[in-house]
């Protein structure tokens, strides 16, 4: 008995400093499949969309869902979005009888219109779903991701994953793979590698159960293009709401996606008269601003110097793909504060500029 405890293989380094084996694989068929045991059997699992990195339980496991909380950092007050991978689940996890008719036909004309996509619907969630998924509301946001990969491994496991994005709570959110392994490693099981993200700006929250239809995040989704469909919604997330008691989204604090430098945002008028200094970085939203700023400084700049366009050619798209990717780069880099432009407010103009202007607060 004394010899067998005394010949006991060592613990690993692993073991012993408490981390577990965290996989670290590109998306492919099997690797899918190995991601789905793994959330299958209440792990957690880091998987590509196509706004950012989710960071995934088994929706009906709250355990699993404990866990997401836990390695988040995330305080227990804010619900998780529930992610399905076709809309006949929406049944599975949102309880549509509590509806009125009109508002049910709503929720389907938008699902059917802008499903699979980045925008998540709150919606009353059906009993299936645990209260801890939804921090105890009566409410689910529910969102079908248009990302092939995404698709598969919700389809694979349970039907249903409920996923924050893939970051500690209150940083940038990632995405890329390697954000989600830079902040969180080790604390996750696996994390599937499917590349940048297109969106790179988080889905269109909507909550249409209150009297009236609210934007309680912008984000993928234009209000625009929800307008079209069923006409007017309100916008529910100033950024000063918190302060005023208009708390509505828990996920809209102020300090959340922000970079741990400071930064100020800027009108297009306002940034082309910054003189250069040269512990700041200057992110502007087109090149041809960029050019202009560039022109009127009177000093050569050093070629040293943090100057970004997050689009070249002033394309809203390619700006929201890259934004928290180049912050991810600032947050790294030696520069000690950041000058950002405001996007075009319109279409995903309104997402870039809610994150800038949370990133600023
Ligand atoms: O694009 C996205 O939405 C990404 C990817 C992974 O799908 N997910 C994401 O999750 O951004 P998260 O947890 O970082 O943000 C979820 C937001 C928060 O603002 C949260 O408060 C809000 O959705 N939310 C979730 N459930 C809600 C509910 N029942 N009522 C009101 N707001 C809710
Ligand atoms: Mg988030």
């Amino acid at each position: 008995m004394l010899l067998k405890r005394f010949f006991s293989p060592l613990p690993t380094f692993a073991q012993r400093s408490n981390l577990v084996n965290m996989t670290y694989l590109p998306v492919s068929q099997k690797s899918l499949e190995k991601a789905a045991a793994i959330l299958r059997s209440g792990g957690l699992v880091a998987f590509p969309t196509e706004t950012v990195y989710g960071l995934g339980a088994d929706a009906y496991n709250s355990a699993a869902i404990a866990k997401v909380f836990e390695v988040k950092g995330r305080p227990r007050f804010d619900p998780l979005i529930i992610h399905i991978a076709s809309v006949e689940t929406l049944e599975e996890v949102a309880d549509l009888s509590l509806l009125s008719e009109d508002v049910r036909r709503k929720v389907f004309l938008l699902a059917e219109n802008l499903w699979p996509g980045p925008l998540s619907l709150v919606l009353p969630k059906s009993e299936k779903i645990p209260g801890i998924a939804t921090a105890g509301l009566p409410t689910a946001a529910v969102r079908f991701p248009a990302h092939e990969a995404a698709q598969t491994l919700i389809a694979l496991s349970g039907g249903a994953v409920a996923a924050p994005s893939a970051n500690p709570f209150g940083s940038l959110s990632p995405t890329r793979a390697e954000h989600v392994r830079d902040k969180l490693g080790e604390k996750v099981d696996m994390i599937l590698d499917g590349g940048p993200s297109q969106i790179g700006v988080e889905s269109t929250v909507l909550d249409i159960t209150g009297k009236s239809i609210k934007i309680l995040r912008p984000g993928g989704t234009p209000k625009e293009e929800i307008e079209k469909l069923i006409g007017h919604v309100e916008d529910g997330f100033s950024p000063s709401a918190e302060t005023s008691g208009g708390f509505i989204s828990p996920g809209q604090l102020k300090s959340h996606y922000s970079p741990q430098k400071p930064l100020l945002v800027f009108s297009m008028e306002e940034i082309i008269r910054l003189p250069y200094e040269p512990d700041a970085a200057y992110l502007f939203f087109d090149g041809s601003v960029r050019d202009k700023w560039v022109e009127t400084q009177t000093e050569n700049l050093p070629s040293s110097a943090f100057i970004r366009a997050l689009s070249e050619k002033g394309q809203v798209l390619e700006a929201s793909a890259r934004l928290f990717e180049t912050l991810h780069e600032l947050e790294k880099s030696q520069i000690s504060r950041i000058f950002a432009q405001f996007a075009p407010p319109e279409g995903l103009g309104a997402a870039i500029n809610d994150r800038l202007t949370r990133a600023s607060m």
